[in-house]
C-alpha cells in the first residue's frame, strides 16, 4: 500500500484548475459535488463489501461515465474475502473494503491484507464508524481514504478521483459540450460566445473544439484563416501530445484558442468514438476549459462526447420540433446520467417578429428544466458580428444579448457573479465596512 496524504478537496483546486479565480465568486456548493468527481484514468479497482447496500453503491458508482475505462469488480465478504482474494491473485490499483468490524479487527485484518499487496495498490476503506483514532491509524497504515458510511455514489466516486486526479500536478480540464435541438438554432454561436466570455472572464486557457468538420463556423466567428486543426488530430489521435496540440491550435486571443475544422468536402471524416475520446483527454490534460462544438447529427462519436462530457448546454428555438428533439436529448441524458447536473438550457432567437413560438415557460415545464439564459432574437447584431468574425461583445458590449453570453459562462461553471468572497467569513460584511472607513 501506498502512502497517501489525505486533504479535504477545497474549492480551488476543484476540477483542478490551475487559475486564480476572479471575483464572481466560488462554485456553488450545491451543484459542485459532481463536478469534484472528475474521470477516472484505465485503472482495476477490487471492492469487497459487507453489505449488499454498499455493493449496489459501488456498482452505480462502476456504471457512472466517468469511471467508463475503469475495470471494477465487486465481491461480497469484506475484508476476510480480500484477505483470502489476495492469497491467489495479484492486487488491482484500488482495492475498496467495505468494514463494520471495531476498530482493533479492522486495523489486524488490514495488516494481513497489506502483506499481500503490491506496491502501488491503494486502499480506500468504508466503515460504519465516525472514528478520529481509527482515521488516523489507517492513514499511518497507508490506506489513502476512510469513508464512514453512508455514502452516496458520487461520494466514493470524488474519492477514488481524488487519488488519480491530483489538482496540484496534473490540471483536468472540463468538457461542456454543445448541442442544438435543431440546426442552425445557434448552439455554435452560443458555444464561442460563451467561451470567449469564460476566457475574458477567468483569464483562463479555453479551447473550442469545432466538430462540425465539414461545415464548422469557429473560424468564420473568430476571423481566423481555415487550418487543419481538428481533423489532423483525430486522424492520428495516438500520435496527439502536448506539443503537437499546440501546433494545430489556432491562438485567438489570449486565452482563447480554437481547435478549428478544415471546412473541405473533399475527403469525408468518419470519426470515431475512440480517436473523439484520446482528442478530448489530451486536450483536457492541458487546458482547464474545452468547450465541444458539437454539429446537429446523431453518430455513435457525437453520443458518446454529449454521455461523456463533465456538463452538456442544449440550445433551442421556442418551436415544436425543438421541444420535442430537446426533449429527447435530455431524456437520453437522464437516463444515462444518473449522477450528474442536469443539462443546461439556453432558449435562443426568442421573439421573433411574427412566428408563433412557445412560450419559454412552457418549453421549461415540459423539459423540467430552467432556462439558463433567454436570448431574444436580433438579426442585426447577430448578422453583422457573424459577418465581421467577431463576438457579440466585441461588435457591442451594448448590445441586449452581450450579457447572456457571460451569465452562460458563468451558470455552466457554476458560478454566480454577485457571489461573495470564497470562504467569508460570517463577519465579513463588517471588515468590509471598517475597511471602507479606514
Ligand atoms: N439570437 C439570434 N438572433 C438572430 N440570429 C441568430 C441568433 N443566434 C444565432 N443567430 C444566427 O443563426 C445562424 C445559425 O447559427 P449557428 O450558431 O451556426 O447555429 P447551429 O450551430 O445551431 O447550427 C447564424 O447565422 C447566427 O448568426
Ligand atoms: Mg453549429
Amino acid at each position: 500500500m501506498s502512502k497517501h496524504v489525505y486533504s479535504e478537496p477545497d474549492a480551488e483546486a476543484v476540477g483542478g484548475m490551475d487559475v486564480a479565480l476572479p471575483s464572481e465568486g466560488p462554485p456553488l456548493a450545491e451543484e459542485t459535488a459532481s463536478a469534484r468527481a472528475r474521470p477516472i484514468p484505465r485503472v482495476s479497482i477490487q471492492a469487497f463489501c459487507e453489505n449488499a447496500a454498499m455493493a449496489e453503491i459501488v456498482q452505480v458508482a462502476a456504471e457512472d461515465r466517468r469511471l467508463a475505462k475503469v475495470h471494477v469488480s465487486v465481491h461480497m465478504g469484506g475484508i476476510e474475502a480480500a484477505v483470502a482474494h489476495f492469497e491467489q491473485n495479484p492486487t488491482p490499483n484500488l482495492i475498496i473494503i467495505e468494514s463494520c468490524l471495531p476498530r482493533e479487527q479492522v486495523l489486524m485484518q488490514l495488516d494481513s491484507l497489506a502483506e499481500r499487496c503490491d506496491p502501488g495498490t491503494k486502499v480506500i476503506v468504508v466503515g460504519h464508524v465516525n472514528d478520529v483514532v481509527l482515521y488516523r491509524d489507517l492513514l499511518k497504515r497507508g490506506v489513502s481514504e476512510y469513508l464512514v458510511e453512508p455514502i452516496q455514489p458520487l461520494q466514493l466516486m470524488e474519492a477514488i478521483s481524488n487519488l488519480y486526479n491530483n489538482p496540484e500536478t496534473e490540471p483536468v480540464g472540463h468538457v461542456y459540450a454543445f448541442i442544438g435541438a435543431k440546426g442552425g438554432v445557434g448552439s455554435s454561436t452560443v458555444c464561442h460566445n460563451a467561451g470567449w466570455a469564460l476566457s475574458e472572464l477567468f483569464k483562463a486557457n479555453v479551447v473550442i473544439a469545432d466538430l462540425d468538420l465539414a461545415f464548422g463556423t469557429t473560424g468564420l466567428d473568430f476571423n481566423q484563416d481555415p487550418v487543419q486543426g481538428i481533423a489532423d488530430a483525430l486522424s492520428s489521435p495516438d500520435r496527439l501530445d502536448e506539443v503537437l496540440l499546440d501546433r494545430l491550435l489556432t491562438k485567438c486571443s489570449e486565452h482563447l484558442s480554437i481547435f478549428a475544422a478544415p471546412v473541405v468536402l473533399d475527403r469525408e471524416y468518419d470519426l470515431t468514438v475512440e480517436g473523439c475520446d484520446q482528442v478530448i483527454d489530451v486536450v483536457r490534460q492541458n487546458v482547464p476549459y474545452m468547450l465541444v462544438d458539437l454539429p446537429h447529427t446523431w453518430t455513435a462519436w457525437c453520443k458518446s462526447i454529449l454521455l461523456q462530457a463533465d456538463e452538456v448546454i442544449i440550445t433551442a428555438a421556442p418551436d415544436l420540433a425543438n421541444l420535442r428533439n430537446a426533449k429527447s436529448i435530455v431524456d437520453l441524458l437522464k437516463q444515462t446520467r444518473r449522477n450528474d447536473n442536469k443539462p443546461r438550457l439556453v432558449m435562443n432567437s426568442v421573439n421573433m417578429p411574427k412566428r408563433p413560438e412557445i412560450s419559454v415557460k412552457e418549453f421549461e415545464s415540459a423539459l423540467e428544466l430552467k432556462a439558463i439564459s433567454i436570448i431574444e432574437f436580433d438579426s442585426e447584431t447577430f448578422g453583422q458580428a457573424a459577418n465581421n468574425g467577431q463576438m457579440i461583445e466585441e461588435l457591442n458590449p451594448k448590445a441586449k444579448s452581450a450579457p447572456a453570453f457571460r451569465d452562460i459562462a458563468l451558470a455552466m461553471t457554476h458560478r454566480r457573479e454577485s457571489m461573495p468572497a470564497r470562504k467569508a467569513s460570517p463577519l465579513a460584511p463588517l471588515l468590509e465596512k471598517l475597511k471602507i472607513k479606514l
